[in-house]
């Protein structure tokens, strides 16, 4: 199979990327490496086993003509480039609007041009500011006002979300729509705001974990090799086409407990320092306190079951940001 990935020099792209050559499938790879690498994918380019089956084009999902043979060429489209990361969305708010709603409806428009099944990568942020557990797919869906911009990465992913069913409804695009929650693991950046590799790296440095607001805010995280496998899993159910996933973990923590168990895990003498949001952030942000998926959808059709602990998560990251930094 030919497989074409979209944002695949990202943290979860390449990983897509990797599990889809370990099968043994030709991958299409298209990224502007505005917030991916060259080095996320570089030792598969180089490997014996898979250098003859990945195609890497460095450039933009905006350049109709390269989209048009790459669609054209490949069998599936896992759309995955986009704005990521709420830091990433605040000090780029125009060219994130344009990469996550217009660069995904012109993936849509070829997907659904050659017939070739898509899926998308939304987000847990399309839910807003609920603080009950678990959010399901069916929740109601709640905003701030837009002059807090951080909602504008939430409605754009949430139009990406309507605008696959719109192709789907009107011109039978084979499209599956999923909502990550906190995905985690080696090859994601701290540069945009992303927490585990943020304090991680505070960690190994014995520098002060900072913790935004009270710490009390709690997460999910889902090892990035069990969300691929859920990805890829959908990608073959055709009962999944036209439908929303929630693809995330159950094991529910807050930040300064997180920011904790990083202290222990890497034998940091660093400290955690709480620091107010209008600090971190724009003065009018505002963060959710809690985000936990309900699962039972995606179970249902795929089995799909978070395997990896935090604890192993952790354990990773810190090993693959030592080696970085050797
Ligand atoms: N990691 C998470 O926790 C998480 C949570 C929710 C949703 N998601 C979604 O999953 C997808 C992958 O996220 P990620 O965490 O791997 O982030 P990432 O930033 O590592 O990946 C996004 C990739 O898209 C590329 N890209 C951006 N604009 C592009 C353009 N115009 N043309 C080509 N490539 C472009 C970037 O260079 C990057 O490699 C995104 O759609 C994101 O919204 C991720």
């Amino acid at each position: 199979m030919k497989v074409l990935i979209t944002g695949g020099a990202g943290f979860v792209g390449s990983h897509l990327a990797e599990a889809f050559l370990e099968k043994g499938d030709d991958v299409y790879i298209i990224d502007d490496l505005s917030t991916g690498a060259m080095e996320n994918i570089q030792p598969f380019t180089e490997d014996e086993r898979f250098k003859d089956r990945i195609f890497v084009h460095i450039d933009t999902i905006f350049n109709h003509d390269l989209m048009l043979e790459l669609v054209g060429t490949c069998d599936v489209v896992f759309h995955l480039a986009a704005a990521v990361g709420v830091r990433y969305i605040l000090e780029n708010p125009l060219k994130s609007i344009t990469i996550n709603i217009q660069g995904t409806e012109k993936v849509l428009e070829l997907c659904a041009k050659f017939k070739k099944k898509v899926l998308i990568t939304s987000s847990s942020e399309v839910y807003g500011k609920h603080d009950h557990a678990p959010l399901v797919e069916t929740d109601n869906i709640i905003y701030g006002p837009s002059s807090k911009f951080r909602w504008s990465y939430a409605a754009s992913k949430l139009m990406d979300e309507f605008t696959a069913q719109a192709y789907y409804r009107t011109k039978g695009l084979q499209a599956i729509i999923t909502r990550l929650f906190n995905t985690v693991g080696p090859r994601q950046t701290g540069a945009y705001g992303m927490v585990i590799p943020r304090f991680v790296s505070q960690a190994l440095e014995n520098k002060a974990l900072t913790v935004y607001g009270d710490g009390r805010q709690s997460r999910t995280f889902t090892y990035v090799k069990d969300v691929v496998a859920a990805l890829m899993a959908l990608m073959a159910q055709d009962d999944a086409v036209g439908e929303v996933f929630n693809v995330g973990g159950t094991e529910e923590i807050s930040i300064v407990e997180l920011a904790e168990k990083i202290v222990k895990a890497t034998g940091s003498t660093s400290t955690i320092e709480l620091i107010p949001y209008e600090e971190a952030f724009e003065k009018d942000f505002e963060d959710m306190q809690r985000r936990v998926p309900g699962i039972e959808k995606i179970k249902a059709l795929i089995g799909f079951e978070p395997k990896t602990s935090l604890d192993d998560i952790i354990r990773q990251v810190v090993e693959y940001t030592k080696k970085k930094r050797a």
